[in-house]
């Protein structure tokens, strides 16, 4: 695998990595068995269809010509993979813009969208597996009419609407059917949170002028990497033997202004696959330089209950050089790779344990590698902590509690 992964700043005694090196293989065997429910992801950077691409590839060079805006409907992972592929990686084809719309309740919010809509030539990308979650439910009522008046009559607004669903449930493949609006589908055994490399995240993604078929190429080459029988699975278990140390916070810092959003992606990955039964990490995500100056107190001083997990890209796409002044001279590279460095001897020159996460270049083959790399570490230590990675009864609770305020 190209992504680099460091985990000896963690602390971690070599021998207590290797003495579960075992286990993590057996549960690598589970994830990749078949036998194993919601793990439709593990195999399917391999055996991904080339007519599905072909498909989505069509439906989103029809988006690009038909419209200068596609409003993305979608939460939690029926969205994030998208948004955060889309601020990270570069265009190499022209695309439409992309709106997220439908992760909050901001009223300012949908105001803003529906101006959007009444003033750009829009397509509707509803992404829901469930078909009943309120956000969207809110969303899609909200802009339909919007759509119908805009385009003159609900056949025609009908005609500019895509679902990506799942292929035999949930309300929204009900009305996909009725209306026949034009539809992709989430596999039934892939949950949302290990969705981005499907139709979910690959139709916005594509939309956008991202390089849709390398992002798989590097996702299926980390699949089948030789790592996995190596050291592969090492932060996966350091991941679960840190909560032995009392340290329960992972903070996940990022050293390129592109990747805030990815960080969004790994606390919803992480967070709702591994928190449950009272166990798991709690993910936290900063980005570095900036929040140095704000959390940076906190880290260097503040209560030690956590670990680090430094991500960087090592080959940035540019180089731009400081013209004068003191720095004259210095890439602005090389200061950034100065500040992870000095960051790293201040935080373990206290005792904090640092493991680092190495990209060598920010670019879609590279990012489909780590998507893949970081979906298997997560659920491999879910597995080694006990609990199901694939559930989120705790999201559900919410939902049960909002509906019964609304009277639904
Ligand atoms: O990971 C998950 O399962 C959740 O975050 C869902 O993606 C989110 O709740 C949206 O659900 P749905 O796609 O069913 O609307």
């Amino acid at each position: 695998m190209d992504i680099k992964v460091k985990t000896e700043g963690l602390g971690i005694e070599k021998e207590n990595i290797l003495e579960m090196r075992a286990e993590a293989s057996k549960a690598l065997d589970r994830l990749w068995s078949g036998n194993q429910d919601m793990t439709g992801w593990v195999q399917a950077p391999i055996h991904q269809s080339a007519e599905e691409l072909e498909y989505i590839l069509n439906v989103a060079d029809v988006i690009k010509e038909e419209a200068q805006l596609l409003v993305v409907v979608g939460i939690g992972g029926s969205y994030l993979g998208a948004k955060a592929a889309i601020e990270a990686l570069p265009k190499v084809e022209r695309g439409a813009h992309v709106r997220f719309f439908g992760t909050n309740f901001c009223t300012d919010y949908y105001r803003e969208t529906i101006e959007e809509i009444k003033q750009k030539n829009t397509i509707l990308c509803v992404i829901s597996k469930s078909g009943n979650t309120t956000e969207i439910k809110a969303a899609f009522d909200t802009l339909k009419p919007i759509m119908e008046e805009k385009y003159g009559s609900r056949e025609a607004a009908n005609q500019r609407i895509i679902t990506v669903t799942d292929a035999e449930k949930g309300g929204l493949r009900a009305e996909t059917e009725k209306n026949g609006y034009t539809n992709l589908i989430i596999p039934s055994d892939i949950g949302g949170r290990y969705s981005a490399l499907t139709p979910a995240g690959l139709l916005p993604m594509a939309v956008s002028g991202i390089d849709i078929r390398e992002l798989l190429h590097g996702a299926k080459d980390m699949a089948l990497s030789a790592s996995w029988d190596d050291d592969g699975t090492d932060y996966a278990i350091c991941r679960h033997l840190m909560q032995e140390t009392g340290r329960v916070i992972e903070i996940i810092e990022m050293c390129h202004s592109r990747l805030g959003y990815l960080g969004e992606w790994i606390k919803q990955l992480y967070g709702e696959s591994e928190g449950k039964n009272g166990q798991g990490l709690f993910p936290a995500t900063l980005t570095f330089s900036t929040d140095l100056h704000s959390m940076g107190q906190y880290i260097q001083q503040g209560r030690q209950n956590f670990f680090e997990t430094i991500v960087s890209v090592d080959d940035p796409e540019y180089t731009v050089t400081i013209p004068e002044g003191d720095l004259k001279g210095k890439t602005i590279d090389e200061l950034n790779k100065a500040m992870i460095e000095g960051v790293i001897n201040a935080h373990r020159g206290v005792g904090i344990p640092v493991a680092e996460i190495h990209i060598p270049k920010l670019d879609a083959y590279h990012y489909g590698q780590l998507l893949y790399y970081l979906e298997t570490t997560c659920a491999i230590t879910a597995m080694l902590d006990g609990v199901n990675p694939f559930d989120q009864p705790g999201v559900e609770a919410y939902k049960a509690e909002m509906r019964k305020i609304l009277g639904l």
